[in-house]
């Protein structure tokens, strides 16, 4: 006898009655469930086998989940500047989707030279949800690691050489992106500040550049910005690979900080399972890759944190107690992200995604150097600009390493400045100046562009300063690229000057026509031998799907450019605290000699004169600063003092200055830098408008960490403020002690 049921679904289906009373889900089922709960019930009905499932990867860029408990995968997707196409299960090579296009977003250089908390949120909220949208849990990125010197190949993925600036751009990228339920990775933890040999190197660094220099930015991204990740470096620090590093994962990272989140190897950073059961990681990937080429096909199993450690712990050599640490931390990882039913469903490729990456990337260029005002261009008054150089033309957003993307479109330099040009009736010719890398694909991702030439090196100068004799005005658009040994993982730059032979370039236009504007596209600080035959200087970065638009928006004015330099441009790269005192790159060991005095820590307390300093841009209008007050002369212990300071717009149009502020301790006991920076606000003012900024000052940002203590200590004694417009731009001074 069939149940009235069975001939009245629909009354099944409204009753909810399915053989019995409607089954309650399991709390770890249950949204609403505290995510501590959750985890414990997940944990409590786990096996064995499915607990060391989790912690490891089951593809290129996925991890099991628990199929029988219906929890869900995580999946990670690069890169720091946009959402990485598809690749196939288990090889790096495209999997050929045709959805999973991007938005490429600027590199993190740019972002940080915005010296813009507020579009580090936008930075944020647009990749996370473009991450979201791409259905991904975890967005491997950002990176925080600490430029130590110009030929790290992978600087341009970074903010840059000082670990307060660094710190403060890096919380709001985090808190924005994990809005989205995605996970931020900050990376690479930590030391990763060179490529060379970057799988093995040991990394030799005294505590107090560690704690000073170098973990600062991992710290804010952890404590303030809540990262629900943290991945591992490749390189070894005391010996021991970051990816399983007793000091810096279970002592510090979890310890120190109690990050409550996972750590994820970098792809092919786990070379132990005892070390990795131990030391602190929790997620392995990309075992026996290098992270950027093929490994050993469908090797999951015998992963370190796979077979291997089942067997441990089936013979009670590894306990149960540390495994489920770790399975605790994928869970909530999981709840978080995959799990996370309150999450919103992001989008891609959208106007205001593009919006966001042009205005980002306007507001990050750095006018460098901008003699009789040769910019902001007036293209209505200009007959004829000349465009020249191969970074003109040459698409950047496919290339560099794990961060190269397949974007929708890419606006290259030209393409930007002759849309706007001849808007207002000025021609726009080109000359390619020179061959750079005419090649044009990374992963299987083509640009499409036929970028070959015939013409001979002396042909193509030739012909591009014939042009610029006819030429009222001349643009040359050069720099680095994204290929082996330029701006690009794998691998250091083998020079510091630029590629290609575009110093003759420059100089043979530069001698052409005195309306000479060099556009940088780079990632990494460059030498300029031709600096004073070229009346403007512009660093645009790579600045992603919107660079062409946003670099016009800067040359013809729309945008007041309001960047400062993330790191110093040395003059010349000895001149730089790695160069002249540390190791680079150093062989199975590198010793960071130089120690706290890495970028404009250096040139201060050396007095090096930088081609341009850190903190140092230029605008179209001009600034003065004013009024300086201290609440108080003395800051006792556990107290605090206001700086105060009047910034006034003294040109003729609207622009952002960047207030900074730096201190220095005029009585220490032990080595520091001459000051260093603390404080910085980016204030919008109409011309003649003054405003007021105010800075706190506690001292905790007078202290160094006292390594034959253990902790961080701000001795007493006489400090001095700097409020400056760039590090060597010291506008005003105050005096305070510190009791
Ligand atoms: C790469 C990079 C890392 C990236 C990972 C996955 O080698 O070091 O930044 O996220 O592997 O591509």
């Amino acid at each position: 006898m069939k149940s009235i049921f069975s001939f009245f679904p629909v009354l099944l289906f409204l009753t909810g009655c399915s053989g019995g009373a409607a089954e309650k889900p399991a709390p770890y089922q249950d949204p609403s469930r505290p995510i501590e709960e959750r985890v414990e019930d997940a944990l409590s009905r786990m096996t064995l086998e499915e607990k060391v499932a989790v912690l490891h990867a089951q593809s290129k860029f996925s991890s099991a989940g628990v199929p029988r408990l219906g929890i869900p995968e995580v999946w990670c997707t690069d890169g720091p500047h946009g959402i990485r196409p598809e690749v196939l299960w288990d090889e790096w090579d495209q999997a050929g989707w045709t959805n999973d296009s991007c938005t490429a977003f600027p590199a993190l250089t740019c972002l940080a030279a915005t010296w813009n908390p507020r579009m580090s949120a936008l930075y944020g909220k647009s990749i996370g949800e473009e991450a979201r949208y791409r259905e991904k849990d975890v967005l491997l990125g950002p990176g925080v690691n600490i430029y130590r010197t110009p030929l790290n190949g992978r600087n341009f993925e970074y903010m840059g050489e000082d670990p307060y600036l660094a710190s403060r751009m890096v919380v709001p990228y985090v808190q924005e992106v994990q809005k989205n339920g995605v996970a931020a990775c900050v990376k690479h933890f930590a030391l990763n500040n060179q490529e060379t040999r970057r799988m093995s190197v040991d990394v030799v660094v005294d505590d107090r550049a560690l704690y000073e220099i170098y973990l600062p930015a991992f710290k804010a991204a952890v404590k303030e910005g809540g990262a629900w990740a943290v991945m591992g470096a490749y390189n070894k620090y005391k010996g021991q690979h970051c990816c399983h590093n007793e000091y810096l994962l279970n002592r510090i990272l979890k310890g120190e900080w109690a990050f409550d989140g996972v750590v994820i190897s970098d792809w092919g950073g786990v070379h132990d399972t005892e070390e990795s059961i131990e030391n602190g990681l929790d997620l392995e990937f990309g075992t026996w890759t290098d992270g950027l080429r093929a490994g050993t096909r469908n090797a999951y199993d015998n992963y370190y944190l796979a077979q291997p450690y089942l067997e441990r712990l089936r013979t009670g050599e590894a306990d149960v107690k540390t495994l489920d640490d770790k399975v605790r931390r994928v869970l909530r990882l999981i709840f978080r992200t995959a799990m996370n039913t309150q999450k919103p469903f992001g989008s891609l490729n959208s106007p205001e995604h593009l919006a966001a990456a042009r205005r980002i990337a306007g507001e990050g260029m750095v006018l460098l150097k901008n003699d009789g005002g040769v910019l902001p261009l007036d293209a209505s008054s200009t007959k004829r600009l000349l465009v020249v150089g191969e970074n003109a033309v040459k698409m950047m957003t496919v290339g560099g390493g794990s961060s190269s993307l397949k974007v929708r479109h890419e606006c290259t330099p030209l393409e930007g400045l002759r849309a706007a040009a001849e808007a207002a009736g000025c021609e726009v010719v080109f000359e390619r100046g020179y061959v750079g890398d005419p090649t044009g694909s990374y992963n299987g991702v083509n640009t499409g562009q036929d970028l070959s030439e015939t013409r001979s090196a002396e042909q193509l100068i030739a012909d591009a300063v014939a042009a610029a004799e006819q030429a009222d005005a001349v643009i040359f658009v050069g720099g680095l690229n994204k290929s082996d040994f330029q701006d690009c993982e794998g691998a250091d730059r083998k020079q510091y000057g630029l590629p290609y032979a575009q110093d003759r370039v420059i100089e043979a236009l530069a001698a052409a026509n005195p309306r000479l504007t060099v556009v940088l596209v780079s990632g990494n600080a460059v030498a300029m031998p031709w600096l004073d035959r070229v009346p403007a200087v512009l660093e645009a970065w790579f600045s992603g799907s919107e660079a062409g638009n946003a670099l016009a928006d800067v040359v013809f004015g729309q945008v007041n450019p309001s960047g400062k330099l993330p790191f110093t441009f040395p003059v010349r790269l000895e001149d730089n605290g790695a160069h002249a005192l540390g190791e680079f790159p150093g062989g199975d060991s590198v010793r960071y000699n130089e120690s706290i005095f890495v970028g404009y820590r250096w040139h201060d307390t050396k007095a090096i004169k930088p081609l341009f300093a850190f903190g140092h841009g230029l605008s179209y209008t001009s600034f003065a600063y004013s009024n300086l007050r201290l609440s108080s002369e003395k800051l006792s212990q556990g107290g605090s003092l206001t700086l105060g300071v009047d910034i006034t717009n003294t040109g003729d149009r609207a622009g952002a200055e960047v207030v900074q502020l730096y201190i220095g301790d005029d009585e220490s006991l032990c080595m520091r830098p001459v000051k260093e920076l603390k404080g910085f606000e980016k204030v919008l003012l109409e011309p003649g408008e003054t405003q007021r900024v105010e800075f706190e000052i506690t001292p905790e940002a007078l202290s160094y960490y006292d390594d034959t203590k253990g902790r961080w200590v701000a001795e007493a004694g006489l400090f001095t403020a700097y409020v400056s417009a760039a590090s060597d731009d010291i506008r005003l001074t105050g005096h305070f002690t510190l009791k």
